[in-house]
């Protein structure tokens, strides 16, 4: 499965990258906010981070006014993802962008039917948000197995990229039913790390070790 970091901070890019877990990188309206930073400066120093996709999302409502947006994103890097609502607009302009090779990562999935639709529409990649679902009451990794068993039925080649993960669980789950990506922010990755074992292990070893009184090299 590959990891994207969902966040438009450099320097939590930067240091996540070098742990080698890094497969791209996902941003929307709300984390370029958080970053405090022009979207095309933020977006092309984080396409310098990672050769993996990097999404960048439209913000207009309306096909021509998303065209004419991806246009300028799509000219950032080659590793642009362009993003796109899932609505009538979003899944026309995925259909005119993936026509002309461009990767398109189709957001706000909440249902299979609307993953489905963007399959149809060529997506590189589906974006089902399972926190939010969580959020409402529903079951969030139901909609991820809902989804892989649809798409594996048509031979859908569309990445499942689950987003709005919350914790450490989701990506388990995310993993066992077999989705193509997991996109996170960098605390849950962060998380994948730990084991209270692992830290106890390392503290009894230590110890053992310096009563040996030997060093290595
Ligand atoms: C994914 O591409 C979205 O940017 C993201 O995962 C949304 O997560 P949130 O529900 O925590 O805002």
């Amino acid at each position: 499965m590959k990891f994207f970091v969902d966040t438009a901070d450099t320097a939590e890019i930067a240091d996540l990258a070098a742990t080698g877990m890094v497969d791209g990188v996902t941003t929307n309206p709300s984390l370029i906010k958080k970053s405090g930073r022009d979207i095309i400066e933020v977006t092309k120093e984080i396409c310098g981070l990672t050769d993996g996709p990097v999404s960048a999302e439209v913000v207009a409502l309306d096909h021509e006014t998303m065209m004419k947006e991806a246009e300028v994103l799509r000219k950032i890097a080659d590793n642009i993802a362009i993003k796109v609502p899932l609505t009538v607009d979003g899944l026309k302009t995925c259909k005119a962008l993936t026509n002309d090779g461009t990767m398109v990562n189709v957001t706000l999935c909440f249902s299979a039917n609307q993953a489905l639709l963007a399959a149809k529409a060529g997506a590189t990649f589906i974006s089902p948000f399972v926190g939010r679902h969580d959020d409402n009451g529903f079951d969030g990794m139901k909609l991820i197995d809902d989804i892989r068993l649809i798409y594996d039925n048509y031979a859908y080649e569309t990445e499942i990229l689950v987003a709005s993960i919350r914790h450490p669980v989701h990506v388990l789950e995310s993993a066992r039913i077999g989705a193509d990506v997991a996109t996170m922010p960098p605390n849950v990755i962060r998380g994948l790390f730990k084991h209270v074992l692992t830290d106890k292990g390392i503290e009894g070893f230590l110890k053992d070790w310096e009563a040996t009184g030997q060093n290595i090299g």
